[in-house]
């Protein structure tokens, strides 16, 4: 069981992020043209990055997140060429500080954590690299605590909400891409720089819906082992429900108040959690 984690800076991350890995991104060389694709796990990594990759339309690589790998990791990294997309779950004061130097493109996408914590429960039941999880209610209190991989959401939204207004930074919500896809779509290619008309616009929200991705996965026209989050050691594990307020089929409503008490209590100041869909 602890043998598939370990704690860095206080974070845990699973064993396929070694720690010399880890050790060695503060001397990454970032580049000006790399794109960012930022998240908690759970929160809509895979769709996001299907929506990039079919907007660009030229060479780019989509690349495994830049924690996930051994110390070789930064080298390959830099052998690339061309533009990168780099998918991340880092907390923002883990992120190689070129990245800001450089002022690359960063999009935050962010989700109701209600939903995450109900996703990620499944998630780790489902998945051998992570540890067993006994119960609904035992994962719940380690999500609250931070103690699960990638550390605290509370923690992880306020280390990037500092970049709320920066420039080259896009904050993106899940519940946003389920309500009005084509006007998401529309932000990202502003924000990237890529023209696209309403026509592209349709093709692209039809290639990332939730059916179409799945069943993509399934007829294994995807390699499975390429992954955009650190966490996923199987494609086939990402696609489950794709919904806004599963939470409710699984708080009770003491659970329910527990998490609402901590989530105010921690995010009271917090602009982007505001935004949240959040009703109780
Ligand atoms: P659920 O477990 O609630 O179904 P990530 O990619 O960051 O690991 O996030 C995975 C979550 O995003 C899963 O949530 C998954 O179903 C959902 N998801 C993936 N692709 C999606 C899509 N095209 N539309 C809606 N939700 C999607």
């Amino acid at each position: 069981q602890d043998d598939l984690i370990h704690t860095f800076n206080g974070i845990s991350f699973t064993t396929r992020s070694s720690p010399e890995l880890l050790k060695s991104l503060v001397t990454f060389d970032a580049r000006e043209d790399d794109v960012l694709l930022v998240s908690y796990p759970k929160s809509g990594t895979h769709w996001l990055s299907e929506i990039i990759m079919h907007l660009y339309a030229s060479e780019v690589a989509l690349t495994s997140p830049i924690e996930f790998g051994d110390v070789s990791k930064l080298e390959q990294l830099n052998r690339l060429s061309c533009k990168r997309i780099i998918p991340t779950h880092l907390d923002g004061n883990m992120l190689p500080p070129t990245f800001w130097h450089k002022q690359s493109k960063a999009i935050y996408i962010i989700r109701n954590p209600k939903d995450i914590a109900v996703s990620m429960y499944h998630y780790y039941r489902a998945n051998p690299n992570l540890p067993t999880i006994d119960s609904w209610p035992h994962f719940l209190e380690m999500f609250l605590q931070g103690n699960v991989v990638c550390g605290s959401w509370f923690e992880h939204v306020l280390s990037w909400e500092k970049h709320r207004n920066d420039n080259n930074t896009l904050f993106l919500y899940y519940e946003d891409m389920k309500k009005d896809l084509p006007a998401v779509v529309k932000k990202v290619s502003v924000f990237l720089g890529v023209s696209i008309n309403e026509n592209g616009i349709r093709e692209i929200c039809e290639k990332s819906s939730f059916s179409e991705m799945k069943t993509n996965t399934e007829k294994e026209n995807h390699d499975p082992n390429h992954t955009v989050c650190a966490l996923t050691s199987n494609r086939k594990l990402i696609f489950r429900k794709g919904a806004v307020g599963d939470w409710k089929n699984n708080f009770t409503p003491k659970q329910n108040r527990m998490f609402e008490e901590k989530f105010n209590k921690k995010m009271a100041f917090s602009e982007v959690a505001k935004h949240l869909v959040y009703e109780c």
